[in-house]
């Protein structure tokens, strides 16, 4: 791989001519027929194949979008007025549902193009959302009512009725993208002269969600992809979003006696989001809970949801170019390569299909377009904040990272003069476009987005015409053109020195089981937090049996926090869990608990 680099302006003529003569050249390149020159990732060939998606799959994406919104959408009938369908697909999966997320997310990227220009038409839209949305945040629900934890669930049927079928309860991203969202059109009204109408009418909506955010971000939640019980980095980092927006509408609207309380929670969360690091191999662990490996495409789409222009390369709000998310990026992307066929066979510095998680099954858990997407997008924020500054630095942190386009490369600042700049920038440019060129390589000749495509053959599966999907795209295609969104308050912001992950409160608990076993059985206790090791069985905690039969232990856990255990029985390699439900409790804010439990 040495002899890369020095040939690249003959690859890229190469590459270049073949172009002309073929354009599918990416395709020619997959089937090897050229492989002898053993080269042409052409930058150029493959960034006319992406400039070719884009025009091509932009106003599909659009229409993607929009069909998918009632009542008007073509494909969303039965949808009330400007609640967004998660997709038309009604059988494995059905998605005739509208998500909180999804619709939200999907809102922003409207109300983003509505706000800067792009899209002028965009308004009666915007205000139906907000109206199925104030709808639906006082229709009460399996996760309560509006005032008692409502706003945490999910997802609602596509006429604002209460979903009641089980669900992994309350995901509480929900409110703070919604929220968000609706900031962005409230700051945009106001400077359009509105102000009025956002006090009057919006605040209401928007004070509800921030109310949520800043009374229940420590409580466990099910993360973004409905699955984990626990705390989850998007998760919290979109509620300090939230909060920090909000607080800065309120002020402007003269709504100031909720600051402070915004403020004192807003700083808490971004304490909290420091504690989601994990130094070696360097990437943000999704979820303190879930016993997974952690790396998800959940910390890519952060780094691109709280993506603030102004923002610098801020490590502490995990700006695209901060040396932990492109250290974060590496590594969730590297998590692909082996366990995806189509990615056989592909450079280890080239970009490959990339879905939520590797130890993703649901249907099929495949690679999503929406998570190719989002890793392209973070590089193409990247390159607008280091053009913006003229410099790019490389810490010992983002070296990994940097060391994939330059292997001689050392940490360092490069000024935008040198030529390490132009050969990192150009590489990186390069490498985002991969990730866009191989969702483009497998969208349909008809543009259609699904929800992923298949991790043999790269087939769309699961949901068709998945409206996440189409925004994903969107966006992505927005960096790539060097457009960004409005700031949200991420500049200079930082960490308190008051705050110290180890200083989280916790409480001290006595498990106690009684249980009857054999010689050669041990009793482990394994649990939903880290402390209780996120329940794993290979690292669960085993129990002294001094005072046979009860079994017991000590552990120190957060306070105030919900917990579930269960106890399992070891015999050599043989594990007997405890029957269902989990066992659940509460810490308090102090004090010792003892817990009394017998087996079951
Ligand atoms: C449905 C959810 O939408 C999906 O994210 C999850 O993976 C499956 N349920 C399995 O829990
Ligand atoms: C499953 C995904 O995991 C979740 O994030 C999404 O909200 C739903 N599908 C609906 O698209």
């Amino acid at each position: 791989m040495a002899s890369y680099i020095p040939y690249w302006n003959y690859k890229d003529s190469v590459c270049d001519f073949l172009q002309t003569i073929f354009p599918q050249v990416i395709m020619w390149r997959s089937l090897r027929l050229i492989s002898a020159l053993g080269l042409c990732t052409s930058a150029l060939a493959q960034s006319s194949t992406v400039d070719s998606y884009m025009s091509t799959e932009s106003p599909i994406a659009k229409a993607g979008v929009l069909a998918n919104i009632g009542p008007g959408g073509a494909k969303s009938s039965g949808a009330y007025p400007g609640v967004v369908i998660a997709s038309p697909s009604t059988t494995n999966p059905d998605y005739l549902y509208t998500w909180v997320r999804d619709s939200s997310l999907v809102f922003k990227m409207l109300i983003d193009q509505y706000t800067s220009g792009q899209d002028t038409t965009l308004r009666a839209l915007i205000d139906d959302f907000i109206t199925a949305e104030a709808n639906i945040q006082q229709v009460t629900n399996p996760s309560g009512t509006v005032s008692t934890g409502g706003l945490g669930e999910p997802k609602f049927n596509i006429n604002e009725t209460a979903f009641t079928g089980a669900w992994g309860r309350p995901q509480r991203d929900g409110p703070a993208l919604r929220s968000i969202a609706m900031i962005t059109y409230a700051n945009w009204l106001i400077a359009d002269t509105n102000e009025t109408y956002v006090i009057d009418s919006l605040w209401p909506i928007i004070e509800l969600d921030l109310d949520y955010v800043m009374n229940n971000w420590n409580e466990t939640t099910f993360d973004l992809w409905e699955e984990v019980d626990s705390s989850s980095f998007f998760t919290s980092a979109v509620q300090h979003r939230a909060l920090r927006q909000g607080s800065a509408l309120a002020t402007a609207i003269g709504q100031s006696s909720v600051t402070s309380g915004y403020n004192t929670q807003a700083n808490n969360i971004l304490c909290f989001l420091q504690s989601y690091w994990n130094p070696s191999p360097g990437f943000m662990t999704a979820n303190t809970g879930g016993g997974r490996s952690g790396r998800d495409a959940n910390t890519v789409l952060t780094s691109i949801h709280v993506f603030d222009v102004e923002a610098g390369c801020d490590g502490v709000t995990f700006q695209p170019c901060s040396d932990i998310a492109l250290s974060n990026l590496k590594v969730y992307v590297d998590s692909f390569r082996e366990i995806y066929g189509i990615n056989t066979g592909i450079r280890a510095d080239q970009a490959v299909a990339t879905g939520r998680y590797p130890e993703d099954v649901y249907q099929g858990g495949n690679p999503w377009y929406l998570a190719s997407f989002a890793v392209a997008e973070q590089l193409y924020d990247a390159l607008i904040v280091w053009s913006n500054e003229g410099s790019l630095i490389v810490t010992d942190v983002s070296f990994p990272f940097f060391q994939q386009f330059d292997t001689s490369i050392t940490p360092g600042t490069y000024s935008s003069l040198t030529p390490t700049y132009s050969t990192l920038t150009t590489a990186i440019k390069n490498f985002a476009d991969g990730f866009v060129a191989m969702a483009a390589k497998y969208t349909p000749s008809d543009g259609g987005l699904a929800e992923q495509y298949t991790r043999s053959d790269g087939t769309p599966t699961s949901a068709l015409d998945l409206t996440w999907s189409y925004a994903s795209a969107l966006t992505v295609f927005n960096a790539r053109a060097g457009n960004t969104s409005a700031s949200w308050g991420a500049a200079g912001l930082l960490v308190s020195p008051a705050c110290s992950t180890s200083e989280a409160p916790t409480v001290p608990v006595v498990f106690n089981v009684n249980a009857t076993t054999v010689l050669g059985q041990n009793i482990y206790l394994t649990g939903s937090v880290g402390a209780l090791t996120d329940w794993s069985t290979t690292n669960a905690i085993l129990m002294s049996s001094a005072d046979y039969p009860i079994w017991s232990t000590a552990v120190t856990l957060p306070a105030n926090t919900q917990i579930q255990y269960k106890y399992i029985i070891v015999d050599n390699s043989d594990i007997t869990w405890e029957s269902d439900p989990n066992n659940e409790f509460t810490t308090p804010t102090s004090g010792i608990t003892t817990l009394d439990d017998v087996w079951r």
